[in-house]
């Protein structure tokens, strides 16, 4: 199986981190998301461990939480001592509702709000990471009023190109996102953050994209950095504390993807960045890396129940589920790959070629193409592996259909961190 967390058991059904998810949509109902709970606080100390080994004692990954926000995410965050990324008011909120504090969140975004940055300072946020002048502005200015000094990375983009999708790819110079090394900007924000009085620049920031799977792009972006690291210390005697290099390793979805070894990659980015830092008798500054989809991607799937079932002579077969879009914009969005089974018939041979769609109201609605399924019947219960990053948190209520619940396993006992959202909910802030 794709994932070591999948299995078939003896009535021929797929099992997810040791239950039976033909079970699990009798239990739950459909569609709805299963989590492995055991499964993101292993990939937690995969990257924990790994990054202290590679890179020293105070190396920290934060989890970058718009893979998957939501209240009991955060708690088990901090129950593993991880740091967060967050990039919004809400996903504040969400943090500090689940009881866990901000002190090693780092806040993101290009375009922070007035309020955005006044409701983080009012709670105690850790850092902002600086997207732009005028947001270092606006945070000094705030933290003038507060009589605080407030700790912040800059965001620098490093231009390199991850040839990823281009919709989840950042790094390049022509990026919405940070300040280009290139164009001197990168300096110019430098220059002006260690001039503010109120400001603590404690270090650098970069990502180049999501879904990364060729590791050789962090050797790319982290050499880029380090020598910035070394020219600002050299032109203004500025020596970066931290060093964000970001999140984006690609996770395996089909049979097809390559795979990428999280404590190798890492083993390769510190024997680099060790060197390097030694090459240029920079001091080698606290590390950071903020993962989502490595954390909790093979960490979720998804249950659906099948509808209709249309074959169009000539043409191709379609089987409906009672999803779609609407827990998961990905193949609509980037034409992502899934693996798919019948949960039901594990067992059976796989030689019915279908569309999975959604039951949205428009033909772009589509789960996956030209899936082999085997035999499919009304009612049989269909799995959507890997899906545990950015399909929760891009759920929408599209056509007025509720999002599905979030059901977390542990230690092979089920419960529900989101409840399935009901009727009412959907006209809550209706007038
Ligand atoms: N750090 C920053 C600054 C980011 O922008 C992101 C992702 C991450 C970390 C985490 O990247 P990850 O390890 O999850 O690849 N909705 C898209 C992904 C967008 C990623 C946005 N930023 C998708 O469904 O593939």
């Amino acid at each position: 199986m794709i994932c070591e967390n999948l299995s078939i058991n003896e009535k021929g059904h797929l099992t997810f981190a040791g239950v039976d998810t033909v079970d699990m949509a009798k239990k739950y109902g459909t569609p709805l998301y299963l989590m492995d709970e055991d499964r993101i606080r292993y990939k937690c100390n995969e990257y924990k461990n790994a990054m202290k080994e590679f890179f020293g004692d105070n190396a920290l990954p934060l989890y970058a939480s718009k893979a998957a926000s939501f209240k009991r995410i955060y708690q088990v965050m901090k129950d593993e001592a991880m740091g967060i990324d967050v990039v919004s008011s809400g996903e504040i909120y969400t943090v500090l509702k689940a009881g866990a504090t901000l002190e090693n969140a780092y806040f993101h975004s290009n375009n922070k709000t007035d309020q955005d940055i006044e409701y983080a300072m009012d709670n105690g946020i850790g850092y902002f990471v600086v997207d732009n002048i005028e947001e270092l502005c606006a945070i000094e200015e705030e933290a003038s009023k507060r009589g605080i000094k407030q700790s912040i990375l800059l965001r620098i983009t490093p231009g390199i190109d991850p040839h990823t999708n281009e919709a989840i790819s950042t790094g390049k110079v022509d990026s919405k996102f940070g300040s280009a090394i290139e164009t001197g900007q990168a300096e110019e924000m430098v220059i002006e953050s260690i001039g503010k009085p109120h400001i603590d620049l404690c270090g650098f920031h970069c990502h180049i994209g999501s879904q990364v799977f060729d590791a050789e792009n962090y050797l790319l972006s982290t050499d880029v950095m380090m020598n910035f690291i070394a020219d600002m210390k050299a032109k203004l005697g500025y020596e970066a504390k931290q060093l964000n290099i970001g999140g984006g390793f690609g996770v395996k979805s089909t049979e097809y993807d390559p795979e990428l070894n999280i404590r190798t990659e890492i083993q390769r980015i510190g024997t680099f960045i060790h060197k390097k830092a030694e090459d240029l008798c920079v001091t080698l500054p606290k590390i950071l890396m903020e993962p989502g989809r490595s954390i909790v991607a093979d960490a979720g799937i998804t249950i659906y129940t099948v509808g209709t079932i249309k074959t169009i002579p000539g043409y191709k077969n379609y089987v409906s589920v009672d999803g779609g879009m609407t827990d998961n914009p990905r193949f609509a969005l980037y034409q992502a790959p899934y693996t798919i089974y019948v949960a039901n018939r594990m067992n059976e041979k796989r030689d019915f070629i279908a569309d999975v769609v959604g039951r949205c109201c428009e033909s772009g609605d589509i789960i996956q193409k030209g899936v082999e399924l085997a035999e499919t019947m009304h009612n049989d219960t269909l799995a959507v592996l890997i899906t545990g990053a950015y399909n929760y948190s891009m759920a929408s209520n599209y056509n007025r259909l509720p999002r599905p619940p979030v059901v977390m396993i542990e230690n092979g006992r089920d419960y529900v961190a989101v409840k399935r959202e009901s009727l009412e909910d959907l006209v809550r802030n209706d007038i």
